[in-house]
């Protein structure tokens, strides 16, 4: 059976929009702003174009590695200097795309090497994709990239396969080599995403991120809760989405079919640039969707 998506104009339309995104939340970031502005601008543009945020817009800065999004009552405001990286999707009906670009805050430049190892790192990555072709090429790729600017991956965290509605599909792409065994099939949706930092290399748990997502079907039995499931099926939300108190609530009771993220922290308190695409594995390598 192909992995091709059926609808993968559906697909490559969810992928536009995502870039597009990411180019107005990398255009929005500036000293002074607020990052929950930031984050709902982008949304807001997401369903402007008739789809939703595949997950919250992630703004993550300095040693916030990824997950971090504005709560409802976010009162920071992005300062000079900041090393920002803005991650965000779109997805039509379960058809998602990904993709992040990362932004030094102001005139400081003073992280443009970490920036260019992410960027240099997610070309080479993609550049190392072949169908049939084993994973680790495109881990040593980006590590090879990474290490060229003096730096190391954060190799904790992957690039994914993405399926209908799931995010994280079953196959990680490290940022690291020797860490997979497995190979790219044609048609496959897959995310690449490395993460440079100057630090140790590595992440740590940090405080609730604002993002969740239901772990499975809580079923029919509260429908306040089944409400809330067909809203956003298995995709990450944010309780700042939940206006109504009604879901508010729901929420709340809904407690245990819920995964709660917590941000992700570089150990060595390194700062860290991440870049990504979504591509389709194509018969002759890397279709990059989210350009
Ligand atoms: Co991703």
């Amino acid at each position: 059976m192909s992995p091709y998506p059926d609808d993968l104009d559906r697909w490559r339309e969810a992928a536009r929009i995502s870039s597009r995104a990411r180019a107005l939340g990398i255009r929005s970031v500036a000293p002074g702003v607020a990052r929950r502005a930031v984050a709902e601008t982008v949304e807001e543009y997401i369903r402007s174009q008739g789809a939703r945020p595949s997950f919250p817009v992630n703004l993550s800065r300095n040693v916030e590695a990824a997950h971090y999004t504005p709560s409802s009552d976010d009162t920071e405001l992005f300062a000079e200097g900041d090393l920002v990286k803005v991650d965000v999707g779109a997805h039509l009906d379960g058809a998602i795309a990904d993709t992040a670009e990362t932004v030094e805050v102001g005139a400081t430049r003073r992280y443009e090497g970490l920036k260019r190892a992410a960027d240099d790192a997610l070309r080479a990555g993609i550049a190392a994709v072949r169908p049939g072709g084993a994973v680790d090429d495109v881990s040593r790729a980006i590590e090879a990239a990474i290490h060229a600017r003096g730096f190391k991956p954060v190799v904790d965290l992957t690039g994914h396969s993405i399926e209908r509605y799931r995010l994280h599909g079953g196959k990680s792409i490290p940022n690291a080599s020797g860490l997979s065994g497995e190979r790219f099939v044609e048609g496959e949706v897959i995310a690449i995403e490395p993460f440079a930092t100057n630090g140790a290399g590595h992440i740590e748990n940090g405080p609730f991120g604002n993002i969740q997502r239901f772990r499975r079907d809580p079923g029919s039995a509260d429908p306040a809760i089944a409400r809330l499931f067909a809203r956003f099926r298995t995709l990450p939300f944010a309780t700042r989405w939940l206006t109504d108190p009604a879901d508010r609530a729901a929420l709340a009771a809904a407690k245990r079919f819920l995964q709660r993220y917590p941000v992700f922290l570089e150990t060595g308190g390194g700062y860290v640039a991440q870049a990504e695409h979504t591509i389709l594995v194509g018969p002759d390598g890397a279709e990059v969707l989210t350009a």
